[in-house]
C-alpha cells in the first residue's frame, strides 16, 4: 500500500473528510472500497495539471487541516534536476 493510500484510509477510518486524487482511477475506486467510516471526495487526474488542481481546490470547499502530497512520480529514479528542466510557468511538469 502507498503513502498516500494509507494516509487516506487511516483519516478516513477515524471519521474525516477527505479528498484523494490519483492518476489511476483503479487505485482511487479501491481507496472507496475501504473508506469505513469517513467521507470520501475523488478527484481522478494528473497532479500535474493545473485543471486537476483546481478541482481539488473546489472539493476541499475552502478548507484543508491537512495535505499529504505524495504522488509517485519518480522518472526512473533520477535526480530531479537530471530528470526535467523547469519551465518559465515555474511548474515542473511530470516527464
Ligand atoms: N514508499 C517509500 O518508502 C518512500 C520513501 C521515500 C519517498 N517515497 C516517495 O513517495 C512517493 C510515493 O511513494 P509510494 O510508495 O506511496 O508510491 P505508490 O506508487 O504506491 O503511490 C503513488 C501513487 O501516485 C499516483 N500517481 C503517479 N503519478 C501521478 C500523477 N501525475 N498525478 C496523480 N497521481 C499520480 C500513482 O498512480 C500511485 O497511486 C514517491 O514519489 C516515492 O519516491 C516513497
Amino acid at each position: 500500500m502507498g503513502i498516500g493510500r494509507a494516509t487516506a484510509a487511516r483519516f478516513l477510518r477515524e471519521g474525516a473528510r477527505v479528498v484523494a486524487t490519483d492518476i489511476d482511477e483503479n487505485r482511487l475506486a479501491a481507496l472507496g472500497r475501504e473508506k469505513a467510516g469517513g467521507i470520501l471526495l475523488t478527484v481522478a487526474g494528473d497532479i500535474c495539471r493545473e485543471e486537476v488542481v483546481r478541482r481539488i481546490v473546489e472539493a476541499c470547499a475552502g478548507h484543508v487541516d491537512a495535505l499529504a502530497n505524495v504522488a509517485g512520480i519518480m522518472n526512473g529514479f533520477l535526480p530531479a534536476a537530471e530528470s526535467m528542466t523547469i519551465p518559465e510557468t515555474g511548474c515542473w511538469p511530470s516527464t
